[in-house]
């Protein structure tokens, strides 16, 4: 069974901790690409968790539904003005199916990397392609994996270290792609930590994942403003296309 590591104490705190990525200058940009695409259509966000991208969206007039395995993200999502638009469900977004045909799917901020085995990555590219209608998308916003940043035979690469936050990651596996994600946060005297999983993919392999879904890949992105895709970008915005036969 999926573990959730989005429980109780980490949603609570999730908005406070996510503060970047509420920023107008990162938030905005991923709104109007994602908007762009939704156009007059419905969309569907896998790992909607307290709704920073799913209700700016719904602001825009775009239908958002929302898949979530974490109850606690949900419920911090229902709190919030402008949820009741939302049709959010609990769920795994590699196997969940909700009513609807959607213009756009989307999974943004690294969530594909939550599924920790390539099977499910699989399955939730397939779960996302089956709930497009012709000629819909499928977006995911995601790291480059880092590992030219790894110095031979080490194992930990810190990302952030600064007196109120450490971050590192810690790779346990190279053959099935598993890193640790480690974070510990100090605030008011107090520590908080958060440790999890991720399964890092390339680029290639999400295409091929795509490919085994029926999609195609139609654009990618260093990033939401469309800055250009280099060997060098650190991250990217892809967007797969379903047939429109
Ligand atoms: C990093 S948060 C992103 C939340 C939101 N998309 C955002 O951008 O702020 C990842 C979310 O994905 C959810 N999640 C992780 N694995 C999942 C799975 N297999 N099925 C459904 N939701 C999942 C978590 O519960 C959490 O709410």
């Amino acid at each position: 069974m999926t573990k959730i590591h989005f429980d109780q104490q980490v949603a609570a705190r999730y908005d406070e901790t996510s503060a970047d990525k509420y920023r107008p200058e990162v938030l905005g940009p991923a709104v109007d690409f994602l908007a762009e695409l939704a156009g007059k259509g419905a969309a569907l966000e896998f790992g909607v968790g307290t709704g920073r991208v799913a209700l700016p969206l719904s602001e825009r007039g775009v239908r958002v539904s929302g898949i979530d395995i974490s109850e606690p993200m949900l419920e911090q999502l229902r709190r919030k003005p402008g949820a009741e638009k939302i049709a959010a469900t609990a769920g795994d977004f590699a196997t969940t199916r909700v009513d609807g045909r959607f213009r756009l799917a989307y999974l943004v901020f690294n969530t594909i990397t939550n599924l920790t085995t390539q099977d499910e990555q699989v399955a939730c590219f397939q779960n996302a392609a089956a709930h497009l209608e012709p000629g819909g998308c499928f977006v995911i916003e995601v790291y480059v994996p880092q590992l030219r940043r790894v110095p031979p035979g080490e194992r930990v690469r810190v990302f952030d270290a600064q007196p109120t936050h450490l971050g590192f990651e810690e790779y346990t596996d190279f053959v099935r792609q598993i890193h640790y994600s480690h974070h510990y946060w100090v605030s008011e005297g107090e520590l908080r930590t958060f440790s999890a999983p991720f399964r890092y993919v390339w680029p290639a392999e999400l295409d091929l994942m795509a490919r085994l879904a029926g999609l195609t890949l139609r654009e990618r992105w260093a990033g939401w403003n469309r800055e250009p895709f280099t060997e060098d970008s650190d991250a990217h915005v892809s967007v797969w296309e379903k047939s429109a036969r």
